[in-house]
């Protein structure tokens, strides 16, 4: 099984994926030792900088018994040259999963035409993150126990951001309300916004986070994806468009949940973290778990009903 985008699962895939993952807490926390996948080799291919996403399919791939390769550009041959479908062709024979993050959008898709081991999209330039999305949609069920009907404020660069891509994509099919808020020129991509329409997403646009603050139940805020600008000039006009302080907070619903994929640059002012809203460290760890679930089904292992 292959994950590129949202569309390479159902929905049912998905909740099932989520389920899986909350059975693993345990063993992501370190309080269980599950050595699922002992034997098992990953490779995590990161062609563009990462924190959580390498790190936590990592920890996910260690923490059931697993081994990592870690491929860089620096110390690898891709300095010299080889190119992406050579380099995969060694992969294919040395690892039995691969996670991989790269600049060019569609990268992963031909990563996977390449070889025969399943790939999992860790970033793909503009396109998708579909790996985050599944860690997002668990973080959604745990504050809000479900997803259908929430209002759910996207935030930011919607145009570049790739986490958003793939995140409006399965919220629309779980029937949340969407509000798309950017700056005219980091609008979400026309084809992405016809496609939630055409799947009966109910999707405002508006470039004003204030006023949809009050009755969203989760604020996603985004980082301005600077390194995605043909020009710097371009970036200072919208960087710092949106943040988020304590004071913004005074009317919001009293479960309202604001998350954030991370890095943050100054979107959330750190006077937030240590309020009931703060979501985003623990949706960095629910990575783990969730990172933990898509290894097993990606390698055909099947989590079992009770842990512990
Ligand atoms: C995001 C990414 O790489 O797209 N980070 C992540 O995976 N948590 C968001 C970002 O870099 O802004």
């Amino acid at each position: 099984m292959d994950l590129i985008t949202m569309n390479n699962l159902t929905n049912e895939e998905s909740i099932s994926l989520l389920e899986d993952a909350k059975k693993l807490v345990p063993v992501a926390e370190g309080s269980v030792h599950l050595p699922l996948l002992q034997g098992k080799v990953l490779a995590n291919l990161f062609f563009e900088n990462s924190t959580r996403t390498r790190l936590s399919f990592e920890t996910a791939m260690k923490r059931l018994g697993g081994e990592v390769l870690n491929l860089s550009e620096v110390g690898s041959s891709v300095k010299k040259g080889e190119t992406l479908y050579d380099t995969m062709q060694m992969i294919d024979g040395y690892a039995d999963v691969a996670a991989i993050r790269h600049p060019k959008q569609g990268a992963a898709q031909y990563a996977a035409d390449a070889v025969n081991i399943p790939i999992l999209n860790a970033g793909d330039g503009a396109g998708n993150h579909p790996t985050q999305t599944l860690l997002d949609l668990f973080t959604i069920r745990q504050g809000q126990g479900k997803i259908e009907g929430l209002n759910v404020l996207l935030v930011g660069d919607l145009r570049y951001g790739r986490t958003v891509h793939s995140l409006s994509h399965a919220l629309g099919r779980f029937g949340a309300s969407l509000t798309l808020v950017s700056p005219n020129s980091l609008k979400m991509p026309e084809e992405i916004v016809s496609d939630l329409k055409s799947m009966g997403c109910d999707v405002q646009e508006s470039d004003n986070l204030s006023s949809s603050l009050e009755s969203s139940d989760v604020v996603y805020m985004t980082r301005i994806q600077r390194e995605r600008f043909p020009d710097e000039a371009e970036y200072e006009k919208v960087a710092g468009i949106y943040k988020l302080s304590k004071e913004n907070l005074s009317s919001v619903r009293s479960g309202m949940m604001i998350m954030h994929p991370l890095p943050r640059v100054n979107e959330i002012h750190s006077s937030i973290d240590s309020t009931q809203y703060a979501w985003y460290f623990k949706q960095a760890f629910n990575g783990v778990p969730t990172r933990m679930a898509l290894l097993c089904r990606s390698l055909g292992v099947d989590v079992p009903e009770v842990i512990g």
